[in-house]
Parts: structure tokens; sequence; C-alpha cells
């Protein structure tokens, strides 16, 4: 048997995953595994569609929260353009710029220029360094004119350019006699509200129509998860795994990348522990760590006196009976606390205005309260998600490890309050 000439320390053959590549974020599904977005693929197509004729196409904006299929449908359909043009005796070349990463214009100008190159014969070279946006721009024209009739390029996270100046350059190009190629931009964002940002002159030039997409419910993110299933060994998943995956990720956000990033946690966790099967708990502890991941990545660039006040409440929350918070209450919390980690708190307005920072990230919800003309009003803040996720996302600063865990609450309700009796001592 070929298993006995290998290494027996590393298996021949995964017990869980039989294609992984399918739960890769990066991963673009054949046409027949997309669900529930004909009518938002059809609606791209019109937009840019143009191009498989020889005409000039629209520009378009997309929407929607993370997760909802954007870079999918706005690749897939561009790759169809692009089939369907070379069908017509149109070259339309597809250009995928990832924004977040590429997040200045130049970055950006010199992957749109050395993609173009990749996909050409194009001989001169293009600098990698040491030139500025005009020359990059100076060979994408020269790129356009040689090669292509039409081009799509889509600018995904297209909101964490620092300027928009890019879509005026490449609405503009055949106006300005730059190149003779039609060019389609497909803008993607997470925030409705880029569109504010962009400033009248660029708005007006880019003319584009907008398509806003919305979270899936539990029965698309099932049938997206269906189709995949032979990501996993045949019997691997129990019964119930992706109903369950399913249901926790449309209750959370709708986010496809959410149930798919689960799933395959729940896998890998299967496999570190030996299970021969993934089951409905492996699920379960897959969509914790998940959680206490987000958090982690939101809070990331924080102050510690920001984490200290996430810890605060969510401690009040676990070892009290309410679930929203006064500024003063948490203050008071927070005070006590960094006297455990030897730190100096900062004043209580100094701790609000962090508060307002973590509000703002979607990681708490601030509401205000009006007391009578006589009491003013305050603010109740409460937590987005569960407390002992924030314990545990705070305490992976190093600097924090050493925070009490407050876990124990349920299987020893004493043991955390006293700990809680001792943190109340302190203030
Ligand atoms: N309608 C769908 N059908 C199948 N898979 C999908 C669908 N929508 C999203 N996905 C998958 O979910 C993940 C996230 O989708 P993505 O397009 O990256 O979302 P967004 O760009 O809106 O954040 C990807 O792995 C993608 O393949
Ligand atoms: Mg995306």
């Amino acid at each position: 048997m070929a298993e006995q000439a290998g290494d027996p320390l590393f298996h021949s053959h995964d017990p869980i995953f039989n294609r992984k590549e399918l739960l890769h974020v990066g991963h673009v599904p054949d046409e027949d595994r997309i669900v529930g977005r004909d009518d938002e693929i059809e609606s791209v197509a019109a937009e840019v569609g143009a191009i498989t004729r020889g005409d000039p196409p629209n520009n378009v904006m997309i929407y929607g929260k993370t997760g909802t299929g954007k870079s999918l449908i706005s690749r897939h359909v561009a790759t169809r353009a692009q089939n369907a043009a070379r069908g017509n005796d149109i070259d339309c070349g597809v250009l995928y710029v990832d924004c977040s990463e590429a997040n200045t214009e130049t970055r950006t100008t010199r992957q749109l220029a050395l993609s173009l190159k990749d996909q050409t014969g194009y001989q001169e070279s293009i600098p990698v360094r040491g030139v500025g946006t005009m020359e990059y721009y100076q060979h994408i024209w020269q790129i356009l004119e040689e090669c292509f009739n039409a081009i799509i390029v889509i600018l995904d996270e297209i909101d964490k350019l620092d300027n928009s100046n890019i879509l005026m350059q490449l609405s503009r190009a055949r106006e300005a006699q730059k190149t003779d190629a039609y060019i389609g931009v497909i803008g993607i964002s997470n925030k409705v509200k880029y569109r504010e940002t962009l400033d009248e002159r660029i708005d007006s030039s880019f003319g584009h129509r907008e398509l806003f997409f919305h979270p899936y419910d539990a029965s698309q993110l099932r049938e997206i998860m269906r189709n995949r299933e032979d990501a996993f060994q045949p019997d691997v998943l129990e019964g119930g795994t992706i109903e369950l995956c399913a249901a926790l990720a449309a209750k959370k956000h709708g986010d496809a990348r959410k149930a798919i990033e689960i799933l395959k946690e729940a896998g890998e966790l299967a496999r570190r522990t030996g299970s021969e099967t993934v089951s409905e708990s492996h699920i379960q502890q897959a969509q914790e760590v998940a959680e206490i991941n987000r958090i982690e990545e939101l809070t990331s660039g924080a102050t510690v006196h920001a984490k200290l006040a996430l810890y605060a409440l969510a401690s009040r929350i676990i070892t009290g009976d309410r679930e929203t918070h006064k500024t003063r209450k948490i203050y008071e919390r927070y005070v006590s606390i960094c006297d455990l980690v030897a730190t100096d708190p900062i004043t209580e307005n100094g701790l609000y205005r962090q508060l307002k920072e973590q509000a703002f990230l979607g990681v708490i919800e601030s509401e205000k309260t009006g007391g009578g003309r006589s009491q003013g009003s305050y603010l109740l803040h409460r937590l987005v998600t569960d407390p002992k996720h924030i314990i545990k996302a705070v305490r992976r600063d190093s600097s924090l490890e050493d925070l009490p865990t407050y876990d124990r609450l349920g299987d020893s309700a004493s043991a955390t309050a006293e700990r809680d009796a001792e943190l109340s001592s302190f203030s």
C-alpha cells in the first residue's frame, strides 16, 4: 500500500476534510453553488454588461454588511462579462484590488498597472517603488491602449482608500483622451456612509448606480453551507450541525463568511481533539472562538483603558442582575480593576469618551435615559455580545491576562461573588 511507504508521522488521509479549499475565504464558488443572489447578479450585470456589446458601461457602487456576497458577486459577474465579451471578439480585462491592503492611490494604481502587465505581454518594466501615481497611470493607459477594448475594475473595500481621486481618473479617462477603452468600475463598501464622503466633483463624474446587498437569512445560510458540504469527508458532519451553524450566523449578522468560518473552525476543532465527526458542540465552541476573535479584532486598536472599561462593564453584567449600567457604575468598577493591574485610572470623563468610542465600534450600545428635569439625563451602556467573550478577549492582551476570568458563574457563583466582593472593597 502506498500509505506504508510514506512517513507515518503525516497522515496521507485527512479524516475530517475532503476539499477544505471550499471553505477558504477567497474561494469563488461555481455558479451553481451561489445561493439567493439572482437579482443582485442581474443588477450588477445590467450596469457593467454593456461592455459585452462593445458599449460603455455604468459604474456601480455596492453597499452592504460584511459577508453578504459583495466581493463574490462582483467577481462572478465580472468574469462572466469578460467571457461574454470575448465571445463577441471584445478584449475585456478584469482587475480586482482590495483597497484595505492597497489603501493609497499609489498602491492601488501600482497594483492595477502590475496586474495589467501580468495579463498582457506588456514589455516595459514597471518599477515597484520610487515612482508616483502619475507614472502608474501612464502604464495603465498605455496597456489599455495596446491590449484592451474594455476593462472592469473592482475596487473592493473602497472606503479604506485614503482618497477617491482614482474614481475620477478612471471615469474621466476616455473624456480626457487617456485611452479609448471603456472602463467600468465596481466599487464595494461595507459602509453606506461612504457615499457622503465622496466629494461632489468625484460623485458627479463617477456617475454611479447604487446597489444594496442585504444579510442572508438562516435558510439561505443553510443552503450556502449545504453547497459546500463536500468540503468534509462523507458522514463527518453530524445531523443538525449545518442548521445550528446557520441559525447562529443568522441571529448574529446574516454573514455568510462567518458561517463558513465557523463550520471550518468546527472541523479543525474536531480534528484537533481526535473526534471522527463534527458535532453541534464543536459548532458552539467554534462560534465562541469566532466571536472572541471578532471582539479582539474590534478592540485591538483600543487603549488599555477602553479595554478595562469593557471589562468592567462585562464583569458588572456577569456578577449583577442587570444588562445595562450607568457610566458612573462602570467607572467605579474600572477604578478598582485599575488597582488590580497597577494602572493609573483616567478620569470619569475620559472613560466616558472611551465608552463612546467602543459604542462607535459596535461593541457596546449606549442609550440616553432621561430622568426628570431635576435629575438630568444619563447614559446606560450595554454589551452587544456575551460578556464572557469580552472577558476572554480583554485577557488576551498580555498585560491584562492576570485579570479574573469570571467564568465560574453558574458552576460556582460564590467564587465569583467572592471575587466581586474583593473587587468592590477596592473602591
Ligand atoms: N450567495 C452566496 N452563495 C454562496 N456563497 C456565498 C454567497 N455569498 C457569500 N458567500 C461566501 O461567503 C463568503 C463571504 O462572501 P463575500 O463575497 O466575501 O462577502 P462580502 O464581500 O460582502 O463581505 C465567501 O466565502 C463567499 O464565497
Ligand atoms: Mg468583501
